[in-house]
């Protein structure tokens, strides 16, 4: 993803001497960070078949509603009312989501956010997706726990 604002620190005219990732401010930012990620997920050898053929996924529809997921989780939007982890798990029925899945999609997510944004919220994206990824886990994959 190009980010579009990094602050950049100069002290001399025109020799930078470090560069400041921006925070994540707005939903413009949650919807630039989210198409750079959706990219590389559909791409990846590994979970990109997920989005591409278990269930086709029509980002034009899709990115608005994911995007009212995470401003609800960074700026307490209320803006998402539906139930993520029954979603995941009809996903799961038609072609289980293991571990090793659910690592990768994080392991993507992460990396998206750390090639454009640093700060408070950014960290709260990244520690919401592990800790829901890691529920996501326990639930789809552990049945004793399906009750949780
Ligand atoms: C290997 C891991 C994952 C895969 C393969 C995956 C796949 C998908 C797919 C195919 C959809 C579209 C569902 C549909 O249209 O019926 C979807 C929706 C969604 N996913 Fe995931 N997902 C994964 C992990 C996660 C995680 C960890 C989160 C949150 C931290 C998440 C958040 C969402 C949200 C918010 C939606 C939108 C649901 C809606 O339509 O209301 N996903 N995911």
């Amino acid at each position: 993803m190009t980010c579009l604002r990094i602050f950049q620190k100069r002290i001399h005219k025109h020799k930078i001497l470090s560069t400041e990732l921006k925070d994540i401010e707005s939903r413009g930012d949650i919807e630039n960070m989210l198409n750079s990620f959706y990219k590389k997920a559909f791409a990846n050898n590994l979970i990109g078949r997920f989005f591409t053929e278990v269930v086709p996924l029509d980002l034009s529809t899709h990115l608005p509603v994911i995007a009212d997921f995470w401003e609800a989780v960074l700026f307490n939007t209320h803006s998402y009312r539906k139930n993520v982890m029954e979603i995941h798990q009809h996903i799961h029925q038609l072609s289980a989501i293991k571990k090793v899945h659910l690592d990768r999609w994080v392991q993507i997510f992460t990396a998206t956010i750390d090639e454009c944004f640093a700060g408070e919220k950014a960290n709260l994206m990244k520690q919401r997706a592990q800790s829901i990824a890691a529920l996501m886990d326990v639930k789809l994959n552990y049945k004793q726990f399906n009750k949780l």
